[in-house]
Parts: C-alpha cells; sequence; structure tokens
C-alpha cells in the first residue's frame, strides 16, 4: 500500500465536500422527459429547482453513458458520451451548468473495472492475442485439466450477480475473459499501464466539461491475486439465505492492495493544474468485508489522498439499528479518523440503488431515527433520491424483473424494488412520466405518498429531510464540527455532540421499542427538532429528555 506524504498543505477554508448533502440520482427514475417511460437527464435539469429547494448541495448520478443496458448503465459502451436514451452530450452540459448555477455541485459515475462487451475496446481485444488491445482485458487460457473441446475455466472465480462461473470462454482467442459481475461487463486488466492512461482520459475528459468529482465504482475488483488463485471456499454459506456468490470467500478474486496505487493515480489527475482551479473530490465504493469495517476504510484513507478522496461509509447500509454498534462505531471511527489526517472526509451512505430503501429496512420510525442521525454526522452525506419523502421497496412481479442480479438471489428480486420511478404527485405515473408504462412499476403508495402530498404537511418525511437539511446548511457545527461520543449510561441510547467555535449541538437516538429517559450530563439549551412528529419536547433546562421509542432528537445552545 502507498502511504501519503500529504506534502500539499492544509487549505485555509473548507473544501465543498466538508458537510455536504449529496443526492444520488438514478437517472432512469427521477424524470422522463420525453414520454419513455424511462427517466432522462432533461428530466433531472427539470427538477433542480426541487432539489435546490430541499437543501442539497451536491448530486451523484448513476450511470447515464452509451450502454446495451445489462446492467442498467454500469455496462458502458462508450465512457465519453450520453446513452439516446438519457439524452444528448448537450443536455449533459447543460445539466452541469443549470446545476452550477444553483450551487450545486456534480458529481458522476466513474466505473473503472469493467466496460461492456460492446466496447470497442473489448471488440478489438476479443478478436486475436496480438491485437493492439489484445492486453486490455484479462484474460486467461484455460485451466491445465482441460480436454480437447472441454476447456475448463482457469480457475474457481465466480461473478457477482449469477454466483456462477466468472470465466466466459471466447472461441476466436482460444482463452477465457474474466467478468466480476455481468457476462456482459469484461473486467478490464488494471495491471496494463494503457488502461489505467485510457481511464485517466476518461476522467479529464469529464473534468473538462466541470463535474465536480467522481463516485468510482467496485473499486475492490480493480486488484487481483496476481496469481489468480482459488477463492476459499466459504463454510457458513447458507444457500437457502445467502445468495449463490457468498459460496466462495473472495480473498483473491478482488481485494490486492494493487487498488490503493491504481486508486492514487485517479486521484492525481484530480491535482493536475488543469483542474486544480476547482475543487475536485472522488468517492471510492468498497464495501469491507467481515471483520473490521475501520479497518478497511482507514486503508483507504491512508492509501489515496484524503485531500481529493475519501471511501464510501456503508455503516448505515450495514450496521444493525442498535445501539451498541452504533456507539462502538462512532466512537472508534471518527477518533482513528481524526487522529490519521485533519483532511479526511466520511462519507455517511444510508441508501443507494443497490440497497433496500430504508424505510423497508428498519420500519418508519426507525428511518426517521436514522435520518436525522445521517444529517448530523460529519462529512458527505448521501442521500438516495426517494428517501426524503420515505419510499418504500416495490415488490416487483416476476415478469418484470429486470435486474440481472435477481439471477442469483434467492427471492429472484434483485435490486429492482429500490429502484422505482420518484413520487412525485398523486397523478398519472405519479408526475413522473406521461406514457402508459413505465420501465418499473410505481410503488403502489404513490397516492399518498408523493412530494406534493407531504410538501406542506408538517409530520411528513419531506418536512423532516427539509428541516434537517436547511439545519446542516445553517450550522458550522453540524457540517464542520468534530463528533464527540457521549457516555449515557444506558444500552439502548447514543449521543453525540457536534461541536465547532462556540457553536455546538447534541443529538440523542433511543434505539428500542420502548420508551427512555435520558439523561445526558451535557447542557441542553433549545431543542431544535425531533424524529418522532408525536414528540412534545421543551428546551431541556432540568437536563432530562424522555425519549419515545425509536426517537432522535437534537438540542443546540
Ligand atoms: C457497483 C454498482 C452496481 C453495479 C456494480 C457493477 O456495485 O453500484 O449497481 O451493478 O458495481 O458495476
Amino acid at each position: 500500500m502507498t502511504t501519503n506524504q500529504h506534502t500539499t498543505p492544509l487549505p485555509t477554508t473548507h473544501r465543498w465536500p466538508e458537510g455536504a448533502i449529496v443526492y444520488q440520482i438514478y437517472p432512469r427514475s427521477i424524470q422522463d422527459s420525453n414520454g419513455d417511460g424511462i427517466g432522462d437527464l432533461p428530466g433531472v435539469i427539470s427538477r433542480l429547482d426541487y432539489l435546490q429547494e430541499l437543501g442539497v448541495n451536491a448530486i451523484w448520478l448513476s450511470p447515464f453513458y452509451p450502454s446495451p443496458m445489462a446492467d442498467f448503465g454500469y455496462d458502458i459502451a462508450d465512457y465519453c458520451d450520453v446513452d439516446p436514451m438519457f439524452g444528448t452530450l448537450d443536455d449533459c452540459k447543460r445539466l452541469i451548468h443549470e446545476a452550477e448555477a444553483r450551487h450545486i455541485k456534480v458529481m458522476i459515475d466513474l466505473v473503472p473495472n469493467h466496460s461492456s462487451n460492446e466496447h470497442p475496446w473489448f471488440k478489438e481485444s476479443r478478436q486475436s492475442r496480438d491485437n493492439p488491445k489484445a492486453n486490455w482485458y484479462v484474460w486467461k487460457d484455460p485451466h491445465p485439466d482441460s480436454t480437447p473441446g472441454h476447456p475448463l475455466p482457469p480457475n474457481n472465480w465466480i461473478d457477482v450477480f449469477t454466483g456462477k462461473s466468472a470465466w466466459e470462454w471466447v472461441p476466436e482467442r482460444k482463452q477465457f475473459y474474466l467478468h466480476s459481475f455481468h457476462v456482459a461487463q469484461p473486467d478490464l486488466n488494471w495491471s496494463n499501464s494503457e488502461v489505467r492512461a485510457a481511464v485517466k482520459d476518461v476522467m479529464r475528459f469529464w473534468l473538462d466539461m466541470g463535474v465536480d468529482g467522481f463516485r468510482v465504482d467496485a473499486v475492490y475488483w480493480i486488484a487481483k491475486d496476481p496469481f489468480f488463485r482459488n477463492d476459499p471456499v466459504n463454510p457458513a454459506f447458507d444457500p437457502k439465505e445467502d445468495e449463490r456468490y457468498k459460496m466462495l470467500t473472495h480473498v483473491n478474486s478482488c481485494g490486492w492492495p494493487a487498488a490503493y496505487a491504481y486508486l492514487s493515480e485517479l486521484a492525481h489527475v484530480l491535482h493536475e493544474p488543469a483542474f486544480a482551479q476547482k475543487e475536485r473530490f472522488m468517492v471510492t465504493e468498497a464495501y469491507p468485508k467481515d471483520g473490521d469495517a475501520v479497518a478497511a476504510y482507514l486503508a483507504f484513507y491512508e492509501g489515496i489522498d484524503p485531500q481529493v478522496a475519501a471511501p464510501f461509509n456503508f455503516q448505515g447500509l450495514m450496521l444493525r439499528w442498535e445501539a451498541e454498534p452504533w456507539r462502538r462505531f462512532l466512537r472508534v471511527f471518527h477518533h482513528a479518523l481524526e487522529s490519521l489526517n485533519p483532511l479526511c472526509v466520511p462519507s455517511y451512505a444510508f441508501g443507494n440503488h443497490d440497497k433496500s430503501r430504508m424505510v423497508s429496512r428498519l420500519g418508519e420510525k426507525a428511518a426517521r431515527a436514522a435520518a436525522l442521525m445521517q444529517l448530523t454526522l460529519p462529512g458527505m452525506v448521501f442521500v438516495y433520491y426517494g428517501e426524503e419523502i420515505g419510499m418504500r421497496d416495490v415488490p416487483i412481479p416476476v415478469d418484470l424483473v429486470q435486474d440481472p442480479e435477481a439471477l442469483g438471489d434467492p427471492q429472484g428480486q434483485g435490486r429492482d424494488p429500490e429502484r422505482t420511478p420518484m413520487q412525485w404527485t398523486p397523478g398519472h405515473q405519479a408526475g413522473f412520466s406521461t406514457s402508459t408504462e413505465t420501465w418499473l412499476p410505481i410503488g403502489p403508495d404513490y397516492k399518498t405518498l408523493n412530494v406534493e402530498a407531504e410538501k406542506d404537511d408538517p409530520r411528513s418525511f419531506y418536512t423532516l429531510y427539509r428541516t434537517l437539511m436547511a439545519l446542516r446548511n445553517e450550522r458550522e457545527s453540524l457540517r464542520y464540527g468534530f463528533v464527540q461520543v457521549l457516555e449515557l449510561g444506558h444500552p439502548d441510547l447514543v449521543g453525540y455532540v457536534r461541536s465547532y467555535k462556540d457553536e455546538y449541538h447534541v443529538v440523542l437516538i433511543n434505539f428500542s421499542d420502548q420508551p427512555v429517559t435520558c439523561v445526558p450530563g451535557v447542557k441542553l439549551h433549545k431543542f431544535v427538532v425531533s424524529s418522532n412528529p408525536d414528540a412534545n419536547l421543551t428546551d431541556g433546562a432540568n437536563g432530562t429528555v424522555e425519549l419515545l421509542p425509536y426517537e432522535a432528537v437534537l438540542f443546540t445552545q
């Protein structure tokens, strides 16, 4: 692993990612502007006013590039264009411009591990063993035990989506290529410096266009065992519960330390003089494997310049909604980060296009408490579209399932339930589209659960999110303050103080389904907001707070 030299002088002002509220846009599902039932970039532009009013500081757009859509855009056939389904390059320029006019930064998805099998690089690479792109993908000869006419895969690696062999035979080369995800997503060969140079050029293309940063996809997979050894069998695999991919422990097929060096090369691009006039930032997607999540996150902060890069923090998706693991994590993680380098920016994602929605995972009350918690934690906070109105996973009838991951999922639903169209109004197709059909069905609750219905309702999810976002935008301690975890002496409570200069806030969270009396031991002057609209809190003059089941509250001085 490379270590940071921290040669760059400490910035004297705060960088935009510090405290930023980033709204994740799944372009297929925000707004359809041309009536084809699929969201698009002009649709996103038409909703920028909404996002500005909501209080977001940045958007991250999932892929909108030309793609055969085997994995809904994560299979890219041209890294430097827009799929006609989503609009044109000019629409994209307009989107960046319009966002900037509203003080909204734009991050786009960079997918470095694999391209589409329809990408010209792969089409060339697959033709022979000696063409100019021959070594741009991961090609291997059959296993030595193969018999004539029956080539066996070089090792036991399996793909994430089906849990079956990750190797696909190509007769033209008499070799297999590796696809860690879909068969239509061949892995690029990151040990080849030409590939790395090409991906850096892709970054330059978009930085030139004005994007403020990247969300970097599936980074564990860019570095694999150079000897291509088998992955060991996972003794804990449960075929009834687990997706097939969990059959093996993926210690060789991904997660090798060269990833930090490769990603450092990408981070350097953000520092190039041509781009450094604006602050650019990248956030890397790597779910910590079982074991020590804090160590896994720190390895990224240590390995890649924290002035321009941070790993996603996925605890909001991975931890049980229980006080003890959260208390421990917050204490250890923020302390470690602070001692490592003051430039490190945490980046909390509590939802995304790959995971069940917050309300479906946690229940309504806990999801509201989680929203209060997320929006009062330090660093970047990633809010997945629809979470701000409390959207739920939508069950998808079997014949309408789209997601390739459904193939390896025992429930057969894959990730479609969390990708359904945004619910704007109680009208036709929830205001998402004028078409008779949408790419995924609209949630059955859209008549009552939609932006229009929630906007003026003081009890709604929308009002809670908007209130919390406004506070985060106004209060320096919520944006920049350190987090100090309190000793509350109760197993179901977590509390922390965010302080900056002479301003501070106190957050108290009850993780249990019972009311709890909390004596925080710090001054609670003004009651600001509760996650529970039934709360009847007053300023905490006597130092005791009665918390309702699954309630989170915010006080300030
Ligand atoms: C990431 C994306 C996911 C995609 C996969 C392959 O995990 O978030 O949606 O399927 O990478 O690109």
